[in-house]
């Protein structure tokens, strides 16, 4: 496994009901092997089943809120949104809207203050898929600082990974950069990622920060998948536990195109097609 570094150095709520049971007029119908098509999103980290009973809060690290998104999840009908012309013919439907990715963010920011506020943290952006979500989770927790009796005070880096051609895991990250991460030592990090996948480029990059001693590692991934051979790695903080396919949008590519898209959306195989390499 190749790695190389770089760092740049730069000084839930979920709207569970309305997203489960928005059924667009039209929509396009997807087999529902279990008969659940309508719950798409079910706690996840609390045995499932907690569709219908309101999300009280949580606390402690243990018990994080995550959602998952049903392997029977049809998704959006793509044309009950906007979204790039250039994209049109090459995605199969909406998994996430944008509007609930923000909202799911401010619930993370929110559980993130409760756990680690109060502190300095270096937030570790990882390039480039996690752009946006690191941008709003920022944002957000900016916000929660601002108005409330708790702070947080943030630098922000950046490092830029790269593991997969096409759809596929490359089996070997490129850590593209430096030895900066010695910069971490003894710091509280919080590493923003977009997705984790199979889980060996957070593998791979936690054990490049760990050899540096930072005091705290914490992990927020926008998405999990749920995969047959994933490693099990799971991140501190997650957004949603998704079925096992190829997202894009919402700053997450498919070589390098769909990061100006921005609901959270399914490939389509002309889409792969199109731009592969
Ligand atoms: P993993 O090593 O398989 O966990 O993959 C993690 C990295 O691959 C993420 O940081 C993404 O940049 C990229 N990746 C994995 N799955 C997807 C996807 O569905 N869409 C876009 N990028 C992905
Ligand atoms: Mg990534």
């Amino acid at each position: 496994m190749s790695i190389v570094l770089d760092m740049i150095e730069t000084s839930s709520e979920i709207p569970r009901a309305q997203h489960a049971h928005i059924q667009p007029a039209g929509s396009r119908v997807r087999p529902s092997p279990s008969g659940e098509q309508a719950a798409g999103l079910r706690g996840s980290q609390t045995g499932g089943g907690r569709e219908g009973r309101a999300p009280g809060p949580r606390s402690g690290s243990g018990n994080r809120v995550s959602d998952r998104i049903t392997d029977d999840w049809p998704g959006y009908d793509l044309n009950l949104f906007t979204y790039p012309q250039h994209y049109y013919g090459d995605l199969e439907y909406v998994l996430i809207p944008h509007g609930i990715v923000v909202d799911r963010t401010e619930r993370l920011a929110k559980d993130i203050m409760k756990d680690i506020g109060n502190c300095d943290i270096m937030v570790l952006c990882v390039l480039k898929g996690g752009y946006k979500f690191c941008a709003d989770l920022v944002e957000h927790l900016k916000n929660i600082s601002r108005n409330s009796d708790q702070f947080v005070s943030m630098k922000v880096d950046f490092i830029r990974l790269k593991s997969y051609k096409n759809d596929q895991s490359m089996g070997e990250m490129q850590i593209i950069g430096g030895n900066d991460l010695s910069t971490l030592a003894g710091k509280n990090v919080l590493i923003v990622e977009d997705v984790v996948g199979t889980g060996r480029t957070m593998k791979a990059l936690l054990g490049s920060i760990e050899k540096y001693k930072p005091n705290m590692i914490k992990v927020a991934s926008l998405l999990v998948k749920r995969r047959p051979r994933s490693d099990g790695f799971r991140p501190d903080y997650v957004g949603f536990e998704i079925p096992d396919l190829f997202v894009v949008g919402y700053a997450l590519d498919y070589n390098e195109y769909f990061r100006d898209l921005n609901h959270i959306c399914v490939i389509n195989e002309h889409g792969k097609e199109k731009y592969r390499v």
